[in-house]
């Protein structure tokens, strides 16, 4: 396999309103980006990702875009972005942006003047449709519910958005729009970013008859899986962009792009791939019904080893690198996904980093997931923020919840658990800001902050030793290059994986559950090289696993 400089990096994501203000106006912003590059380099990050911020009303907290070619004014300037490139250069880090590009605000100029005149010139940057009998055009649901249509005052027409009314689709069909695209791709490539983070780009190609389906749901309308999902075509695009783009500049890709099958994948992320890499989410969501947060469901070590097995054979076949995620912007915390409050804490956080870690692809870490942070805990639903969430509640009142299903399920899921300021340490407002937060520091963060993490037994540290093994010269060939193979698929409470290149070989044993689990291995291990269990020799084939053991051992 054809080896790249982005194949041994870790990533660390920033989601910029909630990682350290640095003015004391209660947001998150570069100055305090920059602030805190030292601390991701002793993390271990080789690579950040920092999620939008360029100008934008902020409807969906940046992905809805008003000017790619300008710095909100809440995050800074574009010279601290280029204060912030210069020092990530000379620390070592990489800087990647997130690309929004299959839609943009509704405040963008462009949009603006489409609604002028929707068959006009910049009509054509959108999807414009006509009603059909003063109805939408069809009946497809926007992934933060209702229809994806929204009628043009004052006209017949209606324009599409695949998420919120304020985030319009941009018509990847027109050439002039690609184009300018990539423009601006290649502006920001210039100056120094070492690639993007592709969002929401399965949804850019549309089933062109646009026809109606029938109804999945009691609000009458279909999701967009059938319809916009990798819908075939897409592929045309995304070749056109990396040529003219990534291509140019040897850049780094990662994509928002699920549901991708095995005969795709190589196609889209093989050795001559579409993007470098795309995330794997197919354990992500497994708490709840697709799309639907009111419908919770049990995960278990065996619910998410399957897709995530899946995933890693179909990834080593395809000659491919996924990019694995725990946690990010769009989740709630990973610990209060998984597991009970009270299973919550050192073992179960350092459970997770071995598996995120010492899986086979690109590893991103979250902003607060090296210190444990958890989800918080409202008693009134208004307390929360996010545009997702809210649409969520249209459809569960609309399929019967009551309010208090209504609130749980707020309290489980809404995107704003990943959203909580990050706890640098235990002052006031967690030492993010020195002025009221834009929303509520997560109340425990007296115990649970990077500065109580910094000594001693910590999870902080936990992940720093993991960075450092993962990077250490005996073993980072065989964590990056390795092949990945399941093993003691049978165990239901247990995941296990064997990690091997050129005669050497890792096996990863992790127990998802708080009792002893007995297990039977192979060949008896010659040592256990890291674990959230201080060190000891197993020198027999029968073990038993501690409760939430997490180890990594050579055999
Ligand atoms: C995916 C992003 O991660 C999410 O935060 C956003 O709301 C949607 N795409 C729309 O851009
Ligand atoms: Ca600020």
């Amino acid at each position: 396999m054809k080896k790249k400089w982005w194949n041994d990096k870790i990533v660390y994501q920033i989601y910029p309103r909630s990682f350290k203000d640095s003015n004391g106006d209660g947001i998150g912003d570069l100055k305090g980006i920059t602030e805190k590059l030292d601390y991701l380099k002793g993390l271990g990050a080789d690579m950040v990702w920092i999620s939008p911020v360029y100008q934008s009303p902020m409807k969906d907290n940046g992905y809805d875009i008003s000017d790619y070619y300008a710095i909100d004014p809440i995050f800074g300037t574009m010279e601290d972005m280029d204060l912030l490139l210069e020092k990530a250069k000379e620390k070592g880090l990489k800087i990647i942006m997130d690309l929004v590009v299959n839609h943009c605000s509704s405040q963008h100029e462009w949009f603006q003047k489409a609604l002028q005149d929707p068959k006009g010139e910049y009509g054509d940057y959108f999807i414009v449709k006509e009603g059909k009998e003063g109805k939408a055009p069809n009946n497809w649901r926007s992934i933060f519910g209702g229809s994806v249509w929204e009628p043009i005052e004052g006209t017949p027409y209606y324009y599409y958005h695949t998420f919120d009314k304020e985030q319009p689709d941009l018509n990847w069909e027109n050439p002039r729009l690609r184009q300018e695209i990539y423009k601006m791709m290649n502006w920001w490539l210039e100056k120094g970013l070492a690639g993007f983070r592709v969002d929401a780009i399965t949804y850019i190609k549309k089933d062109p008859s646009y026809k109606s389906l029938p109804a999945d749901g009691a609000d009458g309308l279909v999701g967009l899986s059938e319809v916009s999902s990798n819908y075939p075509g897409i592929e045309v695009f995304l070749k056109e962009m990396r040529r003219k783009t990534f291509d140019v500049y040897d850049a780094f890709s990662v994509a928002e792009m699920s549901g991708v099958n095995a005969e795709k994948l190589r196609e889209y992320i093989g050795p001559d791939g579409l993007f470098c890499s795309i995330f794997d989410f197919s354990y992500m969501e497994l708490d709840v019904e697709l799309f639907q947060w009111y419908r919770p469901v049990k995960v278990t070590a065996a619910k998410i080893k399957e897709p995530l097995f899946e995933n890693q054979k179909m990834a080593q076949e395809a000659e491919s690198y996924l990019s694995v995620v725990m946690e990010n912007h769009d989740q709630p915390r990973s610990l209060s996904k998984w597991f009970a409050k009270e299973e919550i804490g050192y073992e179960t956080a350092a459970l997770l980093a071995v598996m995120n870690l010492t899986l086979r692809g690109i590893p991103f870490i979250y902003q607060g997931e090296e210190i444990g942070m958890e989800n918080i805990h409202f008693d009134h639903i208004h307390q929360y923020e996010d545009v997702m969430m809210w649409g969520q509640y249209q459809r569960a009142k609309q399929e019967g919840c009551t309010e208090e299903e209504c609130l749980d399920m707020a309290n489980r899921r809404s995107r704003d658990h990943a959203r909580t300021p990050m706890q640098w340490d235990d002052s006031e407002n967690a030492g993010f800001t020195t002025g009221t937060p834009w929303f509520p520091v997560n109340p425990n963060y007296k115990k649970i902050n990077a500065k109580a993490q910094e000594n001693g037994k910590s999870i902080l540290n936990f992940y720093r030793e993991l960075t450092a093994f993962r990077k250490s010269e005996e073993w980072k060939d065989v964590l990056v290059y390795g092949s990945l193979e399941p093993v003691l698929e049978k165990e239901e409470n247990v995941i296990a994986y064997k990690r091997s290149l050129d005669g050497k070989e890792l096996l990863v044993l992790l127990n998802f559950v708080n009792r002893p689990q007995k297990i039977h291995l192979e060949k008896e291990p010659k040592r256990a090289l890291i674990s959230n269990y201080p060190l000891e020799e197993i020198r027999s084939r029968e073990y038993e696993m501690k409760p939430f053991e997490a180890v990594v051992l050579e055999v």
